[in-house]
């Protein structure tokens, strides 16, 4: 949510801003805006609603170019989307031009205060406050900027990630963050990048700092570079090595980045289960599990936390926690966790599913669970990110990057993980016989190649999309591990074509949304050959009664539901633990299908953002 660049060394800052704007678009993309230093120390700041190709063609030939620089694209919260309230906002002075990522929640006093002591402040903004209020502390003060960053931010409640260029110290770029990442970019020539996330300093360098909460960094042109807490204790930095690679966060041949991260599951799977299930011998290794077997070994309970689809993946995983390891599982939205006062018992675990590492409410629901004593293990994509670093332990889903708002490989590598879990934890606790436990391995080792093939014979999903691309509503049903399929279907296809979905378990289909039933609504079945398969064929079969117009996700070979649907889908048999894993392929390409034929914008869909750190 809100993306955040900054660049200062020896080169041109503009066309690195610029680049690092295009690769964090997938944070907001309301407005953009850049500002940097020119010749003569002249603060030059350049801003405009919509995308970073409304900013490049507003500043068209004329392109910055000062060797020091900050750029932002917004994801709005406070105030509309217009050029105004884009950042950079400057100081009450013009001196300083400030980015920022997060929200303010005290900004409205903070906002009288500098009223009182005549501040002009023109946009919407809680940033605009922030950025009078530190020239403010600087002038009243006398303190240098640095400091008067510390010991404004001192004052502020909220999360914040920001960056601070400062017209009378054209060396030297300021960067301070609480509760909203930040990562620093180490160069090898006395350069200094700044991202949201590393995606825009990748292709600079793989050395950064990832700055914690209430850390304030000084970035000098002569390569210093200083944290201090806002505290004022001295902080040593510390140099990560980043392991992405920059192809990762290419197209590479997709029209858009969802087709690529769809088309890159077989491989993503494959990553998120490599070295963790060892099918020659017989094992599964988790060091998440295996280095603190004395809590899990004793786990009376497993929380499980996330938002949206990274709660759809903690949904799949009850049913499998319970039915492989046969421990008791309840599953809650991050959101409304940390605001209900849970109950967190001694032998409970928590797990934390998040695919960027930085979802405030998840991150939120975490400290509350460590506050209160739980081990909490966390299921995460990005790397560093401060989901994983907050976690007590966890594992890595190794999907890569994914870019494209709507989430798809990032769902199955959880959903990958969390069957891995439950079978070594089922095994390991002695719930799982060496025989299911073999067949459920094997099974999982399969499912990259299985993947492959349902993606290779994909092309039906396009006449099934032109069929349903003008519907208002849809239905999407499943029972049992097939209903959270269903929610994430659901989430997919309003998402990303703003068609109203809604998921639901097969069987309360006749307590109340059998009402909506009629010749126009679309309804999408998972009635693959499971346990449910019979009581699912049921409720197509009162779906058809009423007219609806029925879109079958079934098994390879299937007779009887593709005799009572309009259009069927077969994916290969599979361990019914399993299946989600092949079932979430068709409706992402389905949503994606009808997105496209809508003229939406698949990777950027209205209002969303891809990483959500704002409560
Ligand atoms: C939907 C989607 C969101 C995220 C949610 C949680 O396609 O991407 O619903 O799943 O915002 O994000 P993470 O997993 O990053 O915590």
């Amino acid at each position: 949510m809100c993306g955040i660049v900054g660049y200062l060394g020896p080169n041109p800052a503009f066309p690195i801003l610029i680049e690092g704007l295009q690769r964090l678009e997938y944070r907001g993309y309301d407005s953009a805006g850049i500002a940097t230093l020119e010749e003569g120390c002249l603060l030059r700041v350049e801003k405009k609603k919509g995308k970073v190709v409304d900013l490049t063609n507003h500043i068209g030939e004329h392109a910055p170019t000062g060797t020091i620089g900050i750029g932002h694209t917004r994801w709005a919260t406070h105030g509309p989307p217009n050029d105004v309230n884009s950042h950079p906002h400057l100081g009450g002075q013009g001196k300083i031009a400030l980015i920022h990522n997060g929200i303010i929640e005290n900004y409205e006093a903070i906002k009288e205060l500098l009223t009182h002591r005549g501040h002009k402040l023109v946009s919407d903004t809680d940033t605009e406050v922030l950025a009078h209020f530190i020239e403010e502390v600087r002038i009243s003060s006398g303190l240098d900027l640095p400091d008067a960053v510390r010991v404004a931010l001192k004052e502020v409640v909220g999360a914040y990630a920001i960056v601070v260029l400062d017209q009378d110290h054209p060396d030297r770029l300021i960067a301070a963050r609480k509760s909203s990442p930040l990562v620093i970019g180490v160069g090898s020539n006395n350069e200094f990048y700044v991202g949201s996330d590393a995606t825009p300093i990748v292709a600079y360098t793989k050395n950064v700092v990832y700055l914690e909460d209430e850390e304030v960094a000084t970035m000098h042109r002569s390569g210093e570079l200083k944290i201090r807490t806002i505290g004022d204790v001295v902080i040593t930095p510390e140099i990560h090595a980043i392991e992405m690679e920059i192809a990762s966060l290419e197209k590479g041949g997709y029209e858009h980045f969802m087709l690529k991260e769809i088309f890159e599951q077989p491989r993503s799977i494959q990553d998120s289960i490599r070295g963790r299930v060892r099918l020659q011998t017989g094992e599964i290794h988790m060091s998440g599990i295996d280095d603190h077997w004395d809590v899990w070994n004793k786990a009376g309970r497993i929380l499980i936390i996330g938002c949206g689809t990274s709660w759809h993946a903690g949904l799949v995983a009850e049913y499998l926690f319970e039915s492989l390891a046969r421990i008791p599982v309840e599953v809650e939205y991050a959101s409304e966790f940390r605001y209900r006062n849970p109950i967190i018992r001694p032998d409970d675990v928590v797990i934390a599913i998040s695919q960027s590492g930085e979802t405030a409410d998840t991150l939120a629901a975490i400290r509350l669970a460590k506050e209160q004593g739980a081990h909490v293990f966390g299921v995460c994509n990005v790397v560093g990110s401060s989901i994983a670093r907050e976690t007590h332990a966890g594992a890595y889903t190794h999907a890569g990057p994914e870019i494209g708002v709507a989430s798809t490989k990032a769902f199955t590598a959880q959903v990958a993980v969390l069957s891995t879990m439950a079978i070594h934890l089922g095994h390991k606790l002695g719930r799982l016989e060496d025989k299911a436990f073999m067949r459920l391995i094997s099974g999982l080792s399969n499912v990259p190649g299985l993947v492959d093939r349902v993606l290779s014979k994909a092309e039906p999903l396009l006449h099934v999309a032109t069929v349903f691309a003008s519907a208002d509503n849809a239905l999407y049903l499943g029972r049992g591990y097939q209903f959270p399929v269903a929610l994430e279907g659901a989430l997919k296809l309003k998402e990303i074509s703003y068609i109203h979905a809604e998921g639901y378990p097969a069987a309360e289909m006749k307590h109340g949304p059998i009402a909506l039933i009629d010749q126009d609504m679309p309804v999408i079945f998972i009635a693959t050959h499971d346990e449910v398969y019979d009581k699912v064929v049921s409720n197509i079969q009162e779906v058809k009664a009423r007219g609806g117009r029925i879109f079958s996700i079934v098994t390879e070979g299937d007779k009887k539901v593709r005799a009572l649907s309009d259009h069927v889908f077969e994916v290969p048999k599979i361990h019914e633990a399993l299946a989600p894993l092949l079932t979430a392929i068709p409706m992402q390409l389905l949503s994606y299908h009808i997105a496209l034929l809508r003229g939406c914008n698949v990777d950027q869909p209205r209002n969303l953002a891809k990483s959500v750190t704002v409560e």
